[in-house]
């Protein structure tokens, strides 16, 4: 089990100084659109995908907000999606807040469609979504995404927060995962 990590990755998709450099201007995209909104961003991330994107984007964002977890999970150690679960249930009230929902990747949806249920009972002012990756060929057309920080092909990848049964988040790239080692 010891080793490099590195060995492991087939090949890289997006180098960090890429995802740095999109991840900076996103949170100022982000911040940007909020400025001047009344009543107070808070960040809803799903979790554990998303901490390493969440960590830059926030110190990207010079906006006043606040940060309420949920941990959602589809995949447990397999890489084929089944019904998202809900781990835990949000650590802050939402009522009246404007909320922005990120997550790692946008796949099938089924993450991102059950967080959006479960927060809008909540009634946010407002719910908008943020995800460092999509994958066009597989997201649903009907589930609204505001925020995209890149659009990749239907590929199994690794890093920048991104796991294989829980392996492979500190991998400081984007990279896709060697076939022999996915079961
Ligand atoms: P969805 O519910 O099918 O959209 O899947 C979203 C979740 O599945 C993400 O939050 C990830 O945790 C996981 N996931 C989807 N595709 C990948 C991938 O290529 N690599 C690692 N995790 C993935
Ligand atoms: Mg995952």
């Amino acid at each position: 089990m010891a080793g490099d990590i590195a060995d492991d990755i087939e090949r890289i998709l997006l180098t960090q100084e890429v995802i740095r450099e999109r991840v900076e201007q996103l949170g100022r995209e982000i911040a940007a659109r909020y400025a001047d909104m009344s009543g107070g961003l808070t960040l809803v991330p799903i979790l554990s995908g998303s901490i390493v994107f969440l960590a830059d984007l926030i110190r990207a964002m010079q906006l006043k907000l606040k940060i309420a977890v949920v941990q959602l999970s589809s995949y447990r150690d397999r890489t084929r999606p089944g019904a998202p679960q809900l781990l835990q249930g949000l650590s802050d009230d939402v009522r009246g807040r404007h909320v922005l929902i990120v997550d790692d990747i946008l796949d099938t949806g089924g993450t991102l469609r059950r967080a959006r249920e479960l927060i809008s009972v909540r009634k946010p002012a407002s719910l908008a979504t943020a995800v460092l990756l999509r994958k066009p060929s597989k997201a649903p057309a009907d589930l609204p995404v505001d925020f995209v920080g890149f659009d990749i092909d239907d590929l199994f990848v690794v890093g920048y927060g991104l796991d294989y049964a829980d392996y492979y988040r500190n991998y400081p790239h984007i990279g896709v995962l060697r076939e022999d080692l996915m079961r």
